[in-house]
């Protein structure tokens, strides 16, 4: 879903301890994603600086090294670990491009169970190829006990790559529906707000505005593998400053910072992944409470699903309002092929020539 892969860093330039010490403590949440944390030699080194300076320190991984992530599972089980699952068998390791992938995850997660793991799960990124896999992957993860943290499929200008376009929207919006059901049948309150988020899920997938607005360069930011600080993961635009040459300071309250929050503010990207939604959801003064927005839902729906009542999706989500997709070219599996790297230096521009393809 991305060519992130094809693209790699060259490891003397990626981010260094040393500038991730500047970041300060008192996270409420920092997340290890890709690219791919575990490619890190000193992955385990990253945990040990950051692990105190957040209440959740989270690795998003393709879960297919896990001896590295079984050391750091014995050394702090509560490290949320969520493993890249897109399908049940093969249908995984046809959109992932990975061989026997689907094994080697399950063999991966039973490692971290076995190891005491306490916040482990996969994570699905909603689209055409895995939309009518949606209920046994979230069993799957549930027969780990597991959560299933879900995303849709969605261009970025880190991705090398701009056929990520939904085929069918209306199809896979409506294949999140028993879903939502489900998840708000369970006895954890964690997947009744996580059902919320797939609502917010279809309404991306549909093309529509967001249900709670966002809040990237204040609430949250990006780091890219070269230190710099981005308000988000999608506009490139929205670059703030560089950890190896800046304080995090000195970068949070620069005028650069200012004018992206504006450019948030009016921002019609409307998207809604883990960091925007997740942060959205929660309460701008006490952020371990919702806002009574999502809390509302959550209770009047909970309380449909458990005396048997339908939940009116259509009140929250007009399925008439479905976008035209642009004309891309068809995704492609990579399963079997064989390609070669082309590296990637800092004084490039960054991402190649689609660096600039969230701003059209
Ligand atoms: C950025 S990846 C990093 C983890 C890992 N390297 C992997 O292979 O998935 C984190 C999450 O983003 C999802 N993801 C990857 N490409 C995506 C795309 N184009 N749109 C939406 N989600 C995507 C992945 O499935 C995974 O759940
Ligand atoms: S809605 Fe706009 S500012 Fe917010 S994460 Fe998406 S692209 Fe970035």
């Amino acid at each position: 879903m991305c060519h992130i892969w094809q693209h790699p860093t060259l490891p003397a330039e990626e981010v260094s301890l040393e500038t991730l010490a500047k970041l300060p403590g008192g996270f409420d949440y920092l997340n290890l994603t890709g690219g791919e944390p575990t490619l890190r030699a000193d992955l385990e080194a990253v945990v040990d600086l950051l692990y105190p300076k957040t209440r959740q320190l989270e690795i998003s991984t393709n879960g297919l090294q896990g001896d590295k992530l079984e050391r750091i599972i014995q050394k702090y089980p509560d490290v949320k670990i969520r493993i890249s699952m897109e399908g049940i068998g093969e249908r995984n390791d046809m959109i992932r491009g990975e061989k026997s992938g689907f094994e080697r995850k399950i063999a991966t997660m039973k490692r971290l169970v076995a190891a005491g793991g306490c916040d482990l799960g996969f994570a699905t990124t909603f689209q055409d190829d895995n939309c009518d896999q949606l209920l046994d992957l979230y069993r799957l993860t549930a027969s780990y006990n597991g959560e299933m943290a879900t995303s849709a499929l969605h261009n970025g200008f880190q991705f090398h790559k701009i056929d990520n376009e939904p085929y069918n929207r209306l199809r896979i919006a409506r294949s999140v529906e028993p879903l939502i059901v489900e998840m708000l049948k369970s006895r954890r309150p964690k997947n009744w707000f996580r059902a919320y988020l797939n609502l917010g899920l279809m309404k991306k997938i549909l093309g529509q505005p967001r249900l709670i607005p966002c809040t990237a360069g204040r609430d949250f930011v990006f780091l890219d593998p070269w230190s710099r600080v981005y308000a988000c993961n999608v506009r490139p635009d929205l670059e703030i400053g560089d950890l190896t040459t800046q304080s995090w300071d000195e970068i949070m309250k620069s005028p650069r910072a200012a004018e992206a929050r504006t450019k948030v503010a009016r921002c019609a990207h409307n998207c809604w992944m883990v960091g925007s939604a997740k942060t959205a959801i929660r309460n701008k003064y006490f952020a371990k409470i919702p806002r009574l927005k999502p809390l509302w839902w959550v209770l009047v729906n909970k309380a449909r699903v458990t005396f048997g009542r339908r939940i009116p999706f259509e009140r929250m989500v007009d399925f008439s309002d479905v976008a035209t997709p642009p004309i891309v070219p068809r995704r492609e599996s990579w399963l079997g092929k064989t390609f070669r790297p082309t590296f990637q230096s800092k004084s490039e521009k960054p991402y190649g020539a689609f660096n600039n393809v969230m701003n059209k």
